[in-house]
């Protein structure tokens, strides 16, 4: 039975992009062997953006489900969270609320710190729901991940967007007190405004990381947390899925536990399915975690799930979550399959165009090159401004838009 004080998941719907790029054509391309991405960092493909997409058109497209299910009553607040924003000013999730019809008594806000910004809108989501139940949030989170040609974060590029409507009496997952939070001052992965990719230290990077696992867990067990063996399974922020190991050995070692391989396997092998094949999508990449995991464990209704969620520079937390009663009858687990599968494979060289493609940046009329065969798709730059626009489904529906939107 769901607790009607709880609050958290209600619903989770993901997105992510038109093309794909499989690992064994970049390690034919860097001449690099395979088993360095698909064992070593445990990548197997990385999504590609279309020049037509982007946050807003993956965000939409993740949200449009929850909205069709659900309608907008209730909501008053959209929190986008994002690192890879598309406007100094003016909030992501303003497009997606256009897009999506919602109505004009909506607060809607965008938030950043690197991959962590989602669990900072779903814990600000959760406060708004407790402060007044009868009301939802619908917190979207997505990223297009880039980093330079030929850089060792290449190979851990990916793009996604998650959904989540966050509720009183929530059908999936309720979200637990206490938090246990970490910040550290490090520059470890960074993105000055000037530039499109992230700049990175690597290994600094997986060493900041380990480093803020230990400090949230510190902080939820002084915080009255739950021990270690009350979890069934850890979703893990994966910037590449085998750092979801590496984070976990770690917690394991930092409570005293032996590193038994065979519990790290069963404690998280089933949320990796989706980052695998998606690559980092940054913000969106824990709530992927927690995707794979619900979509395809048998049944986890009544157990514990423990989210560590990181962002560079650095902000950590570790919270818990339990599986409500029922949750299996609310997944959107063939849809989620679809998003993956649907992704048309790209060569390097086309990848290569992709990445290299940059909007004008003169202020002039220029339409978008029409390539997303998704939901929504940037139309059209005019006077700086973007244009999106519905293109009437899914791939192979026929354009052009039966909407479009400036948003303001
Ligand atoms: N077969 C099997 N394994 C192989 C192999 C082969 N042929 N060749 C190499 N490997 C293994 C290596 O032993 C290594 O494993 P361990 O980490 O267990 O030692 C692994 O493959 C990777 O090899 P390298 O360390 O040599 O790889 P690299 O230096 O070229 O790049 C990276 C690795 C630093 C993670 C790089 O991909 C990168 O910079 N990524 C972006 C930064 C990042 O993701 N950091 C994670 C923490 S920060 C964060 O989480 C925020 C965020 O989202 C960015």
């Amino acid at each position: 039975m769901a607790n009607d004080s709880a609050v958290g998941l209600h619903d989770l719907s993901f997105a992510t992009t038109e093309f794909v790029l499989p690992h064994t054509v970049l390690a034919a391309e860097k001449g690099v062997d395979v088993g360095k991405y698909h064992k070593g960092i445990g990548q197997w493909s990385m999504s590609v953006a279309a020049a037509d997409e982007d946050i807003v058109t993956m965000g939409a497209a993740a949200a449009a489900p929850i909205i069709e299910r659900h309608g907008s009553d209730g909501i008053r607040t959209v929190i986008f969270a994002t690192e890879s924003s598309i406007d100094q000013s003016k909030a992501a999730g303003i497009y997606v609320h256009s897009l999506l019809g919602l109505p004009s008594a909506t607060r809607v806000v965008e938030l950043k710190q690197a991959c962590y910004g989602a669990t900072a809108a779903l814990q600000f989501a959760v406060g708004l729901v407790r402060r007044d139940p009868a009301q939802r949030v619908l917190v979207i989170a997505a990223d297009v991940s880039k980093y330079d040609l030929d850089s060792p974060g290449e190979a851990t590029q990916g793009a996604a967007a998650v959904a989540m409507l966050v509720g009183a009496g929530p059908a999936l997952v309720r979200i637990e007190e206490p938090s246990g939070v970490y910040t550290a001052d490090v520059m470890d992965f960074w993105r000055p405004n000037y530039r499109d990719t992230a700049l990175v230290e690597g290994q600094e990077s997986i060493g900041a990381y380990l480093l803020a696992v230990e400090g949230s867990w510190k902080d939820y067990t002084e915080q009255g947390g739950r021990a270690l063996d009350e979890f069934a399974a850890f979703c893990y922020h994966q910037p590449f899925t085998k750092m979801a190991y590496k984070a976990h050995r770690q917690l394991l070692n930092y409570c005293g536990h032996a590193v038994d391989e065979e519990r790290v396997g069963r404690d998280l092998g089933l949320t990796t399915a989706y980052n695998s094949v998606v690559g980092n999508s940054y913000t969106a990449s824990v709530y992927l975690a927690l995707a794979a995991l619900l979509d395809q464990a048998d049944d986890l209704t009544g157990r514990r799930i423990g989210f560590l969620s990181y962002g560079s520079g650095s902000v950590a937390e570790f919270f818990a979550g339990t599986v409500v009663p029922g949750y299996r009858e609310h997944l959107r687990t063939e849809a989620h399959r679809e998003a993956i599968a649907r992704r048309e494979p790209v060569d390097y060289a086309r990848y290569r165009a992709l990445h290299e493609y940059a909007l004008p940046a003169d202020g002039g009329d220029h339409r978008a090159p029409a390539q997303t065969t998704g939901p929504y798709r940037l139309a059209a730059l005019r006077g700086h401004k973007r244009v999106y626009e519905t293109t009437g489904g899914g791939r192979g529906a026929s354009r052009p838009s039966a909407r479009t939107s400036t948003a303001g």
